[in-house]
């Protein structure tokens, strides 16, 4: 990964290389910890962080969510993140928060431990690769499913909940796939192990319902692009199969990290022409502007660092 100079930790700037806890921490051996992941982007008035406000909020939900506290307030942590990206001297990175249980006390009786909070900034290029994102990715419907959504709390982004994305991740790449799609206990397509998912089908634009997949900022981007009449479509939140998503006519995943990343094959089989489709290429575009501050409408979806 490449480096930046400071990290936020519980108040304080502190050295990338210094940036350390005790192997103790119960984050670390219980997956206790809920995190974010943000982008911040190049605009002509300086570095911009994208729905800054609706990432901490939604950090805030997954601690509540974990029964947690949450230390430090959601104002509180937009001052943070916009001092570290301009400490960092960072013009465009990805910015992780996470609020996790420290050292101090082993076992699973998390009643009465005091979370602590760091935030790290970093560079962070396109997370399935500049050529993916230009040419589509060839994903695989994983054998690990989704947890049920009655037992691990899938609205909250909890890190221990990853290990299961992990996993299907590693299947997807050891098969010599791009990522991974998984479906829900029921069989229903819920969502990628990183990515919110979304397929063009008999004229409309379908995605998972947020029961079965989490609440993305970029699949609630691509909703407000299409309510603005920015793309031309209609959108149904409903379930879809696996077979569905073979016989779309495009496919694309949504996230901060992988941004709009369109699918070109599934399993081997080709989605539409197997080439970025109309709708996926009309949305990268939009997001690229929207988060490039190049549309006056949605600039306050972007928070300046000075
Ligand atoms: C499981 C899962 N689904 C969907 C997403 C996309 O969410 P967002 O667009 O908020 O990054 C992510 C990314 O954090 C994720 O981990």
């Amino acid at each position: 990964m490449q480096e930046a100079k400071f990290i936020w930790m519980d108040g304080k700037f502190v050295k990338w290389k210094d940036a350390k806890v005790h192997v103790l921490t119960h984050a670390l051996q219980y997956g206790t910890a809920v995190f974010e992941g943000i982008r911040c982007y190049k605009t002509d008035k300086g570095p911009a962080i994208f729905k800054l406000h609706d990432h901490l909020t939604r950090l805030k939900d997954s601690a509540h969510i974990l029964g947690f506290g949450f230390p430090h307030s959601v104002d509180e942590l937009k001052k943070v993140v916009v001092k570290l990206v301009a400490k960092n001297g960072l013009k465009e990175c990805y910015i992780r928060p996470l609020v996790y249980l420290p050292y101090g006390k082993m076992g699973l009786n998390i009643v009465g431990m005091k979370p602590k909070t760091m935030v790290a900034a970093f560079p962070w290029d396109a997370y399935l690769g500049k050529t993916g994102e230009e040419k589509g990715i060839r994903a695989k419907v994983s054998s690990f499913l989704r947890p049920q959504v009655d037992s691990t709390m899938n609205d909250a982004k909890t890190a221990g909940n990853y290990v299961n994305s992990v996993l299907a991740k590693q299947e997807a790449v050891q098969s010599g796939f791009d990522e991974a799609i998984m479906l829900d206990a029921n069989g229903y397509v819920a969502e990628a192990s990183a990515e919110n998912i979304f397929i063009f089908r008999h004229g409309s634009l379908w995605t998972p319902p947020t029961s079965i997949a989490l609440e993305g900022m970029t699949r609630k981007t691509v909703f407000d692009l299409v309510n603005a009449g920015i793309v031309n479509a209609f959108i149904k939140e409903e379930v879809f199969t696996r077979d569905d998503v073979y016989s779309a006519d495009e496919c694309f995943l949504t996230g901060t990290a992988a941004e709009i990343t369109p699918v070109v094959e599934v399993d081997n089989r080709k989605i539409g022409s197997g080439k970025p489709g109309n709708y996926t290429k009309q949305l990268q575009q939009a997001y690229r502007d929207v988060t490039h501050g190049k549309v006056k409408q949605f600039l306050d979806w972007l928070t300046f660092v000075k």
